[in-house]
């Protein structure tokens, strides 16, 4: 099992989209997806309530014996979404879990200022260091004519962290947010600029 923890303490700041598209993502490769959602507002539990039933299978767990859970399902893929403000105990335990850590961080000063403490937290724990945890950022609702994605790279690149990709701001998220579905499971026709996006993301997670 590959476990995946989106984080990011900056509440709005994308961590339900990107880990629902994941789970879409790895669901639609037939692989068994167990989506995690410790976030006590249950967004992702939610949008898993809508998932039509026709679309590849996605499990979901939202409270109880995870250890139980995971036993049964043996998932090859769980993807842990996190609720805005985790930190101490429960950020530690949650980074303890994680192989691959995604911190997606939108285009806004208020953004990179909440995302700064985050990124000194990562970098000192203790999973990270000792390369047992590895990070990557990723640029959430960015608009590439903007001074604001200037200045997100710039503080992105500074992080340390590898960072992965640019997702645009587009209603194809926020619509397949309302329909219980992912960017992955439309017609690719339809999100062809959104999949090249994608795809630095998703060929990193499979390294
Ligand atoms: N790339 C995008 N394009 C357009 N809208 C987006 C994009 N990413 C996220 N959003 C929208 O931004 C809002 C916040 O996103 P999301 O709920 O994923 O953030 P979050 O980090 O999970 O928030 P919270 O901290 O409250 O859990 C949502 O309405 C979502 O639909
Ligand atoms: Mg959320």
């Amino acid at each position: 099992m590959r476990t995946i923890l989106v984080a990011n303490p900056k509440g709005g700041s994308g961590k339900t989209t990107l880990s629902t598209n994941l789970a879409g993502y790895f669901a639609n490769l037939g692989k068994r997806v167990m989506l995690a959602d410790l976030d006590r507002q249950q967004s992702s539990a939610g949008w898993l309530a809508r998932r039509p039933a026709v679309l590849p299978t996605i499990h979901g767990w939202s409270g109880g014996d995870s250890r139980k859970a995971i036993a049964e399902l043996r998932p090859h893929w769980l993807i842990m979404d996190s609720p805005a403000g985790m930190h101490g105990d429960k950020l530690s335990n949650a980074l303890k879990r994680a192989e691959l850590v995604v911190v997606p961080v939108q285009p806004s000063a208020f953004d990179m200022a909440a995302t700064r403490d985050f990124i000194e937290l990562l970098r000192a724990e203790k999973s990270v260091r000792k390369e047992k945890s590895y990070v990557a950022m990723i640029g959430m609702r960015v608009d590439a004519r903007t001074r604001a994605a200037d200045d997100l790279e710039l503080f992105l690149d500074s992080a340390g962290f590898p960072v992965l990709t640019f997702l645009r701001d587009t209603q194809a998220y926020v619509q397949a947010a309302g329909d219980g579905i992912s960017l992955f499971d439309l017609t690719p026709g339809r999100v062809v600029r959104d999949m090249e996006q994608w795809k630095p993301l998703l060929d990193w997670l499979k390294e």
